[in-house]
């Protein structure tokens, strides 16, 4: 059993960081990135992940990232969060390059309808052209306009497994990946054991699981880390109110 007492403060060095999420040499590695809060919502009242993570959080994302050769993401992720474009540091192209990557992570994104936001700046912006994949029977127009805007690959089955994209990324040279959700995404990744690890913060709020249309928090709630003890795998966190706890 391990005991951690006292939370850490202050900025975390970016290098650091990213050298605590080691890519294997070799081989294809799925990374899930998610944030989850203490009563288990992996969004805030507002409809988004933002308002549960924190610039300590944010860097770490970051930073599981910051390697990667691709991210993959559900269509409901992209609709709730509007990703901007996918681009890597200036000071980080040339140590990727070096290491025969390309310039900057390829957005792979898991649509049915194929209902995106093709003009954001994901589409217009990214180093890379994003990758779309799709489901049999994805509507023929759809994929027409898909065409347009990205790599759209269609998968043999009605609906994408996470091996075919998984295969799929690593046919083009792309075996580090980053699954970054959402929930239904990750699920698949799970059931089909598709997933090598699982980077998951937990946020000191609360969010509110009740709908929101009259639900009865409107905002997080933020609650103190005390401590983490570690045993078995499992972080058992003590969380006190602010102010204190009595
Ligand atoms: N806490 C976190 O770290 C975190 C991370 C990511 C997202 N989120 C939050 O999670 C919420 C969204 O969650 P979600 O579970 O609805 O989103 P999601 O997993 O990102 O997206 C679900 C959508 O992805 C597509 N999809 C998923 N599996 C598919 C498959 N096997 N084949 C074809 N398409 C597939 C479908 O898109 P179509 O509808 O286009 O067919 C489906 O509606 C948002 O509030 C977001 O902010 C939180």
């Amino acid at each position: 059993m391990q005991m951690i007492l006292g939370p850490t403060s202050g900025d975390l060095d970016d290098d650091a960081v990213a050298a605590a999420y080691p890519w294997p040499e070799e081989g294809p590695w799925v990374r899930a990135m998610m944030v989850t809060t203490l009563d288990g919502a992996a969004a805030g009242p507002d409809g988004t992940s933002d308002s549960i993570s924190s610039s300590v959080d944010k860097a770490v994302f970051d930073a599981v990232r910051r390697f990667a050769d691709a991210v993959v993401v559900g269509a409901g992720t992209i609709r709730a969060e509007g990703y901007g474009a996918m681009r890597a540091k200036p000071a980080d192209v040339g140590r990727r390059t070096a290491a025969g990557q390309a310039a900057a992570p390829v957005i792979a994104i898991v649509s049915g309808s194929l209902d995106l936001p093709w003009e954001s700046e994901l589409f217009t912006g990214s180093t890379q052209r994003p990758v779309v994949l799709t489901g049999s029977g994805a509507p023929t127009s759809a994929r027409d306009t898909a065409s347009q805007h990205c790599d759209l690959v269609v998968a043999p089955e009605e609906r994408v497994t996470p091996s075919f994209v998984v295969d799929t990324l690593v046919a083009r040279g792309l075996r580090r990946i980053v699954c970054e959700g959402g929930p239904s995404l990750l699920e698949r990744f799970v059931a089909e054991g598709r997933l090598d690890e699982a980077d998951i913060t937990v946020s000191p709020v609360f969010a509110g699981l009740t709908e929101r249309a009259g639900g009865a928090q409107d905002a997080v709630r933020h609650f103190d880390l005390a401590h983490v003890i570690h045993a078995e795998g499992f972080l058992m966190n003590r969380y006190l109110a602010p102010g204190g706890g009595r």
